[in-house]
This record gives structure tokens, sequence and C-alpha cells, in this order.
């Protein structure tokens, strides 16, 4: 009866979820719809033996962090080769025709976004991996599983018991421009661009946080053993009857003035489209002809992509702003008359610095062209010189800076300005703690960019080294915190002491030594001392830094200001040093452990440690993500029950050792070999399409 139930209302809501998300024609509400998910949440919670990893309670998504496991590409996802120009384009044509004699063309839109392959087995998702390196990418099947426009069941019954689909997880304007508001609002950065937005979405680490971000997904591609048509064609109209998006925008062109056709149809016509497209996609459409092309190292020979020329618009310069960076670098910020571009309305843009001003003899008043690059704010790439104003003059660029009054300073190779009263001019300082904090640096996650200004406002910090001092009574008074996020915060500075050194280098916000410098100069030096006593010709010995970082790294370290809180870091426990715990291996790479009982030669903490050094994670409590559990004497009883129903495999300390420095080294080989097995050349030619 509950089962029938389940099944019935499993299947209601997939086909309702269809209507609405793919066909974009809902039958019922969304009150009604509402409803009967909240009945099928709550049978299933009451019978968990119903458990289906595909039921539509899973479109939800769940707050359980999941890590994500790098898998191979049964056939690898490969690019495409593109051009911007139509000659070089009816040239890939004439070249295809002449090897394969006349053939059909499949016209698509090239679909802004990020690449996903998902796979089907008897008609359910059981897995959907991201583009990665081509060759591996990473699984993100529970992230998936919550965009609802992408089947968890398929239709009908004539589909392959085992194919791939690929396509373009999208993330559409409306959802990108709703997203940027609420990070504005949180003080998070912002995403540069909607194909930026989809591919950090798809990498959250909570399924939940994917759900509510609005995507979207386009399929234009299958693969396996059994597609039932010999045409990319007929097999994506056939992929839309079990449910699948596909694009309605597909066109088969027969000749080239066909698709030269459908190219200028598209570059005007995209601009209405809800969501960002870059292009339009060739491909050739017999699978027959796509075996007689086949593949160049990167690329199938069967397809191109011709990219449309970014959008430009034309408006009016009202005036120049200047922001002052963390470093001081000071960036000219243009104010525009708000002009529609690609899908939002930009009043903004940036004009780089004083040379590129100058270059382009950028004046107020002046019609300029607005660009989108790859970067959140757009760009000013050229002025319209027949509409400037008889009266115009030239731009006088700043001299002292727009928030201290310090004389700006030039160095020598930056095309930038600086204001070098680091000390003294606040949206360094303000700007120094917000990197202090970041994820990538010291990730002190109970702060936001507007605690800290709350915290500076308050004059309860005016460096980073004060947030160490910081105190949860402190906190719990201030406007919009309460005790539990003053505690909160309080706890997340404490786990910040134990951020390895390379980050904590990063975090110090020296002047041109990014991530990757930082983590080289740690690499070399070991200890932050030896870091401060190395001269230039010494740092410059370390990967990737040459004399203008080196310089700059012995500036911060003169200054008597960053001394002084050097010294309070140190003392308030930071890690200066290396601590040497490289990953011995990545046996356990993707797996999760809990550790439960006691132990006869081992620690708890020091099993742990062993999990982490071979790659492993612990978690605490017993779930489905649990891979393994490494049972001691007395394991409590409901956890050994749980265990056993959740078919978690049980293994001794000793096995566990055994895993780790034993069988760890041999099994790290096979898995190379298997990369070798997999390798590109071998697979593309199995399956219908490679
Ligand atoms: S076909 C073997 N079709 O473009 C080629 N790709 O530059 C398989 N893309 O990674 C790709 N729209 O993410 C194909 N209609 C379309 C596309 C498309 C966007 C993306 C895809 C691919 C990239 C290659």
């Amino acid at each position: 009866m509950i089962r029938e139930r389940i099944e019935r209302l499993r299947r209601e809501l997939n086909y309702h979820n269809h209507k609405y998300y793919v066909e974009n024609a809902p039958e019922i509400s969304d009150y009604d719809f509402d409803m009967m998910l909240r009945e099928l949440q709550d049978l299933e919670a009451a019978h968990p033996e119903f458990a289906d990893p595909n039921s539509p309670t899973k479109r939800i998504g769940s707050d359980i962090t999941t890590e994500f496991k790098t898998v191979a590409h049964r056939f690898p996802m490969l690019s495409l080769g593109n051009t911007y120009s139509l000659d070089e384009l009816h040239e890939f044509i004439a070249r295809t025709e002449k090897e394969v004699g006349e053939t059909e063309f499949v016209c698509e839109l090239k679909f802004d976004g990020t690449a996903i392959s998902l796979t089907y087995e008897n008609g359910a998702l059981t897995r959907a991996v991201t583009r990665g390196d081509g060759t591996y990418g990473d699984d993100v099947t529970e992230n998936i599983r919550t965009i609802r426009a992408i089947p968890l069941v398929l239709q009908g019954k004539d589909y392959p018991p085992l194919f791939e689909i690929r396509g373009e997880i999208l993330m559409p304007y409306a959802s990108f421009d709703k997203l940027n508001a609420e990070r504005e609002a949180n003080g998070e950065p912002l995403f540069a661009n909607p194909r930026n937005a989809a591919a950090g979405t798809l990498k959250q680490q909570s399924s939940a946080v994917v759900a509510k971000r609005g995507l979207d997904c386009t399929l234009y591609q299958l693969a396996g053993d059994d597609l039932p048509f010999m045409s990319h064609w007929e097999n994506l109209s056939k992929a839309k009857e079990w449910g699948f998006k596909v694009s309605e925008h597909i066109r088969i062109c027969r000749s080239v003035k066909e698709i030269d056709e459908y190219i200028g149809y598209w570059d005007e016509e995209r601009k209405h489209l809800p969501f960002p497209t870059d292009g339009v996609v060739v491909k050739v459409n017999r699978y027959a002809d796509q075996r007689a092309l086949g593949f160049t190292a990167k690329a199938p020979r069967w397809a191109v992509a011709y990219k449309f020329k970014a959008e430009q618009a034309l408006t009016k310069l009202l005036s120049v702003d200047f922001q002052v960076g963390r470093t001081g670098a000071i960036t000219p910020v243009a104010n525009l008359e708000p002009v529609f571009l690609a899908g939002t309305t930009v009043k903004r843009a940036t004009l780089h610095n004083a040379e590129q001003m100058a270059l382009l003899d950028i004046r107020i008043g002046d019609e300029v062209y607005v660009e989108k690059g790859g970067e959140i704010i757009p760009k000013i790439t050229g002025v319209e010189l027949a509409a400037r104003p008889a009266d115009s003059k030239p731009f006088e660029y700043i001299a002292i800076c727009p928030e201290c009054g310090t004389p700006l300073v030039r160095y020598e190779g930056e095309a930038k300005h600086y204001c070098p009263n680091q000390s003294g001019c606040r949206p360094q300082i303000l700007g120094r703690i917000i990197h202090f904090i970041r994820r990538k640096a010291m990730d002190i996650d109970g702060l936001g960019e507007e605690t800290v200004e709350l915290l500076f406002e308050s004059g309860l910090i005016r460096n980073i080294a004060d947030l160490y001092d910081l105190q949860a009574v402190q906190l719990s008074v201030l406007p919009r915190l309460g005790d539990k996020s003053a505690e909160n915060i309080i706890q997340s500075i404490e786990a910040s002491k134990q951020v390895p050194f390379r980050r904590v280098l990063f975090a110090l916000g020296i002047r041109f030594v990014g991530e990757t410098t930082a983590k080289y100069l740690a690499a070399h030096f070991k200890t932050l001392d030896a870091v401060i006593g190395a001269s230039r010709e010494e740092l410059t010995e370390a990967e990737e830094v040459g004399n203008k970082i080196a310089e700059s790294i012995i500036d911060y370290f003169a200054d008597e200001e960053n001394r002084k809180i050097i010294g309070r870091l140190r003392a308030a426990g930071l890690q200066f040093e290396e601590t040497g715990k490289e990953l011995r291996s990545d046996v356990f790479a993707g797996k999760n452990f809990v550790i439960s009982g006691v132990f006869s030669y081992h620690s708890r903490d020091e099993l742990k440690e062993i999990i982490e050094l071979h790659g492993g994670k612990n978690l605490a409590a017993v779930s489905a993500n649990v891979d393994y559990i490494v049972a001691g004497k007395n394991m409590g009883p409901a956890k050994l029950q749980k265990a056993e129903k959740l078919g978690i495999k049980l293994i001794s300390e000793q096995e566990l050792m055994e895993m780790a420095e034993g069988d760890g080294a041999r099994q790290a080989t096979t898995a190379d070999n298997d990369t070798t097995t997999t390798e590109k050349g071998q697979r593309p030619q199995q399956g219908v399409l490679f």
C-alpha cells in the first residue's frame, strides 16, 4: 500500500516536474506540487526501506558535505575547434564534404555554461561528472540531482540500458542576477559571469545550496553502444521523448547558405535568450560520416564552433571614480549611462589604469564602447570620436589618494598608481583584513565583509593581529551579532591557528604574493623566519619569484608596523612553519571514515591523522556517505546496527594500517596504470559516437 503510494507520488511528481521545467507548460499549481512533495517526504522519512536516490525529494538537496570523487570518463570529453571567421567555417565545410561527400550538418547554439556528462542505467540517473581535464572529472551526482531540468528517471521504455548524454549546465541570467544580488548584500565576492557561477555552483559542497541556485541544463550529445539511431539529430530528438531538455533551436542545414543564415539569425536573436550563448556549433549529422572524419588530439574533426564577437554597447561616460584596493592599487572605474549588454544592465565599467585611459584618450562626456570580458566589471574598449563634444578636455588623472589624500606613487613596470599609506588608508586596512579572512587564506568563516567593517567602525580591530585578541563578550553586544554568532566567530578565529603556513603567508597580503607564490615560498623556505631573513637573491631562488616580488617581500618585512603585527600573530600561535604533514599517499582519496570504539595500538587521534595523511576524510557520524568504519573494542550497538543496514565495511585498526602503508603503495601504482589504459585514443573508437 505505502510502497504503491510512494511510487505513484514519485511518478506524478516526475511528470509535473518535466511539464514545468522542461516543457514550460505546467499542469498543476505550485501549491499542489508542494503538497504532493511534502507527502512523499513524510512517507520516505517514515519508511527508509523504500529510499531511492532518484526520488524527486532528492531535488531539494541536503546539507551533508560531499567530497567529490575524481572519476575517469568512459569516453574522453573533448573540446571543440573554434573560429571567429566565417571564411574558416566555410573551409571546414568544404574540407568535410571533400572527405565524406555531400553531407548534412546540424547547427546548434553554443551554450555558455559548464559541460556535464550524465550516465543513465536502466532509465535512472546513476552518475554525473564534470569535464575536468577531459579524461578525469569530478563526480557531482548529488548536486546534479537537484537540477529540475535533468530527469532522474526517464520516460518511455525504448532507451538503451546504458548510455551517456552530455550537455551544458547553465545559469539563466535571472538566476545569476538574483545570486549576485544576494552575494553583494552578504558581502560575498561576486561571480564574474553566469558560466563561472554555474561551474562554481556545481562544486558546492552542499547540494541544498545548489538546489536554490536555479540552474538549468540543455543536452547536446549522446554516447553509448546501443543508441537507437545512426545520426545525431535523430538521437537528440529521441532523447527529448525520454524527458531530456534538448534545445528547440537546433536545425539541419544542407548548404553553406543555410548555415550562414542560421548564424546570422542567432548572432542577433541570442540577445533575447534568457541564458548566455557564445556561438554556434556546426556538427556533421551522420555517425558514419563522423567516424570517417575522426578526431585530432583534442577535438573531433566533425564539428566546429563559430564564436560570436563579444557584444558591445555604446553609451555615455558620465564620471570616473577611483577605487583603492587592499594593496593600495588605484583602479579608475567609469560611471556610465545605464545600457543593456549581454543580458544585464551595465552602469559601471573598469578603465584599468592611467596609461590605458591615456592610450584611448578617454574623456568625460564621451560616447564609449563597453564590452563584457571574463571579469565581473565590463571594460571600456574604445571611444566614438565622431561623437565627441567640441569643448571636451583631456582627462586629468588624480595625483592624491581619493580616500586619504596621500600623494600617489608609481612603481617601476607597474601600470597602476598606488597609495603608499598602507597603515592609514581605510580601504587598504579593511581590504587587508578581508583578504586575511578569505576562504583561501585563513578561512575565518564566521566573519564576513560587513562584520569586518562593523568591527573596524567600533574600534575593535585595526589590523589582522587584533582579530586574535577579540573576545566573545565584545562581539555579542554589537548590532546584528548575538551570542551564537559571536561564539562562532571566536571559534573560527581559533581554528585559523591551524591553517598551514603557506596559507598564512598568502593571507598576510604581501603585494604580488598570490596563492601560488606563497606556496612556492613556503616550500622553499619552510619557515617565516627564513623568508624574513632572506636576501633579495635568496628570495629569487624560490620558484616563480622574480625581483619585483622579492622587493615587495623585503619592503613588507622592513615595515615596522608589519613586524609588530607578525610578532603578535606569532604569539597568538599561527603556523609560521611548514609542518611537513604533506600527504603520504592518496589511497584514501574520496573515502570517508568513522572511527568508533577503543583501540590497542593507536589513539583515536593518531588513527584520524593516518587517514588524513593518506587523503581520507574523518566523519563524525555513520551515514550513507561513510565508506569504512574503523571498529575498535566496545563499538556502540546502535552504530553497529546502522552500519550493517547501510552495508558499510567494518575494518580493524590493523586493516587500516595495512591499507594505508602496505597495500597503499601497490594500490597507488595500479591506479596509475589504469590511467594509461583509459588513455585517449583507445576509447574514442568505441561506442557509436566516438
Ligand atoms: S558538442 C566533442 N555542442 O563547448 C564535442 N558542445 O568548446 C562535444 N558547448 O566542452 C561538445 N554548446 O561545454 C557541443 N551545442 C553544443 C555546445 C557545446 C556548448 C561547450 C561544451 C564543450 C565546449 C567545447
